[in-house]
Parts: structure tokens; C-alpha cells; sequence
């Protein structure tokens, strides 16, 4: 597929067929999404694969999570229909930022996060496009932030930070472009008659 049309074809899917989607074909989004670049080549990117069970197990930690802020009057934005989606997706990849290796120094934790989730978050766009060009849809999900301790507690790396799900399957929809600001809007374009040097 042609990158032009991978990044402009692309679109977040929130409905999927029940096909499920071949192991090779994850394994080859996985490697393809490690492509990606990273601040000092760090690769702090971690994953963990749900499929079948436990993939339902994060959608029934999502809907508890949704249905426990709700009794509480909790504002639950759109926990609950995300968690629709991952019950319907064949795949949900959990995505983790990497602990910070020992030697770097407590006082210097934000700034390597702030560099290393830029990092994790190119790797998920990366999965994003690979999944589109496998002919597969994708929706990339923040909301499983709500239920970060839940869902360590149940499927483990411990110390990494959750950073976001991707829930992978066939698409049972064709949704069109979604909006976006022109990029003349947001862009400030400095340029300027180079210095002449004597
Ligand atoms: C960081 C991030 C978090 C997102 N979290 C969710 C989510 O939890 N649930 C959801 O339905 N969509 C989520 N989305 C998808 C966005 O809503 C979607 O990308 C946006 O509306 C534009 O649509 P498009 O991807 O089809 O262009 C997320 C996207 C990003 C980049």
C-alpha cells in the first residue's frame, strides 16, 4: 500500500466482524511497529496481546470500572462505549511505557518520560498504519486509562506505565474522513532571507 494512502485512508474503527485475525498477521503489525523511531534508540515500547478470554476480561474491567464511577456520579466520558468496543474486536493490544532504567535519577524521571512516551506514541501510530495496510481496522484507546490498576493487576508488567490499548479486527463499518483543522490554521511558517556574512 502506498504510504499517501495509508495515512489518508486510515481511520479509527469502532465496529468489527467476528473474523478473527490470524496470529501472523499480529506478529507482523508487532514487527512492524517496532520500526518505529526512538529517543536514543531505547525501543521502550512494551505490549501485551489479548485475545478470547482475556480480551473480554479487559472489556469487563472497563464496563465495571464505567458502572462503579457512574454509582459514584463520576463523570465517565466515553468508558463505556470504548469497552463495547473492545468486547466486539478480535485483538486488543495493551501498549506500556517501559520503566526508567536505575541509573536515571529520580529528579530526571518527568523529563524521561516526557521523551520516551513521544517515543511510544509514534510506535502505536506505526501500528495503526501497518494494521490499515493488513487491511485491518483499528481504534487507538486512552480510555483504559480509568482502570490502570485493574488491568496491571490482572495482566501484569508491573512497573511499566499503561499508555494506551489498540483493539484490532475486520471492519464492520466504512466511516469517512473525521474532521480536522487546516494545517495553515496551526501552522507558524518563519522564514527569512538567509544572514549574508561578510
Ligand atoms: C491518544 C488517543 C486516545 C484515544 N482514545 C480513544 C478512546 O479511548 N476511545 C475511542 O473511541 N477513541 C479514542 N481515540 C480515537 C479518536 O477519537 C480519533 O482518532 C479521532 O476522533 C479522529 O478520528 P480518526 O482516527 O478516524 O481520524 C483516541 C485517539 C488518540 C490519538
Amino acid at each position: 500500500m502506498e504510504t499517501q494512502q495509508a495515512i489518508y485512508g486510515r481511520r479509527s474503527i469502532r465496529r468489527y466482524t467476528a473474523e478473527p485475525v490470524p496470529r501472523d498477521t499480529v506478529e507482523a503489525i508487532l514487527a512492524a511497529t517496532i520500526r518505529a523511531p526512538s529517543a536514543k534508540n531505547a525501543q521502550p515500547w512494551r505490549f501485551v496481546v489479548l485475545e478470547g478470554d482475556p480480551a473480554r476480561q479487559l472489556a469487563d474491567i472497563m464496563q465495571q470500572t464505567a458502572d462503579d464511577l457512574s454509582a459514584r456520579g463520576d463523570d465517565i466520558g466515553s468508558l463505556s462505549w470504548t469497552a463495547a468496543v473492545v468486547r466486539q474486536a478480535p485483538v486488543t493490544i495493551l501498549v506500556y511505557e517501559a520503566a526508567p532504567p536505575e541509573e536515571i535519577p529520580l529528579h530526571a524521571h518527568e523529563d524521561y518520560h516526557f521523551v520516551m512516551l513521544q517515543s511510544v506514541g509514534g510506535a502505536i501510530q506505526t501500528m495503526l498504519l501497518a494494521a490499515h495496510d493488513h487491511g485491518l481496522g483499528s481504534l487507538w484507546i486512552c480510555d483504559v486509562l480509568y482502570c490502570t490498576e485493574p488491568i496491571s493487576a490482572r495482566f501484569g508488567r508491573a512497573g511499566d506505565r499503561l499508555v494506551a490499548a489498540v483493539s484490532l479486527g475486520h471492519p464492520a463499518e466504512s466511516p469517512g474522513p473525521r474532521p480536522r483543522r487546516s494545517w495553515q490554521e496551526l501552522t507558524r511558517w518563519l522564514s527569512g532571507e538567509p544572514e549574508i556574512r561578510r
